[in-house]
């Protein structure tokens, strides 16, 4: 069976990734069960970038098939910020909840129907030999007002999904990967590598 490395150190993405890819050939392995300590620079201007920057040099100091991924938040009416920076939103070792509470400073005086948000992720599937593949999954819904909810990280709490009524950290961990824009991405490279159009598989 091939080896597919998951560039990533969270248990949480490394679980949701094994059970959706549990049908295919690949055995899922993390860069802890490797034996791995690499940290790569997002330095790259979209998650796109940012993705594939993880992905392929994890490969290229491997040889390992790899899978990355980068995700954040986007507010409309904030340019798309925090976008590529949403971990560091409120400075470089920011928590979770200063990075809430600069949004909410930010939007203080914005009404409802203009804290249109959405929740993006990018994967990036990469060969040895160069070959890569990229999927999108995009959550769309609007920051609330107050922090709603204890599930989750991040900007969970504030962001209220479209048709649901309910803030992202008021779904239990099931759920969210039901919809979530990480769950998307997943889901689109699944049906890729499972529709035979990928030369590799
Ligand atoms: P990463 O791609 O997992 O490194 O995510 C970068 C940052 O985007 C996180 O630190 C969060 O601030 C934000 N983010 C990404 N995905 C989510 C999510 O599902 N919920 C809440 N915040 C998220």
């Amino acid at each position: 069976m091939k080896q597919l490395l998951i560039a990533s150190n969270n248990e949480g993405k490394i679980k949701e990734i094994k059970k959706v890819f549990s049908g295919l050939d690949y055995e899922i392995i993390s860069m802890k069960e490797k034996g791995l300590n690499l940290t790569i620079i997002e330095d790259q201007p979209d998650f796109a970038g940012n993705s594939f920057k993880k992905a392929s040099e994890v490969s290229k100091q491997t040889g390992e098939i790899v899978l990355a991924d980068d995700s954040g938040l986007e507010v409309e009416v904030l340019g798309n910020k925090p976008g590529v920076l949403s971990a560091r939103f409120a400075g470089e070792y920011a928590t979770d909840q200063e990075n809430n509470e600069k949004l909410l400073l930010l939007l203080k005086d914005v009404p409802n129907e203009r804290r249109r948000a959405r929740f993006r992720c990018v994967m990036t599937m990469y060969w040895p030999d160069g070959f890569y593949i990229q999927t999108e999954g995009t959550c769309h819904g609007r920051i609330g007002f107050v922090p709603k909810g204890s599930h989750g990280f991040g900007y969970d709490p504030l962001f209220i999904l479209e048709g649901f009524e309910k803030t992202m950290a008021q779904l239990t961990i099931e759920e969210k990967n039901k919809i979530s824009h990480r769950a998307l991405a997943l889901k689109a490279l699944l049906e890729l590598l499972l529709s035979k159009t990928v030369p590799k598989d």
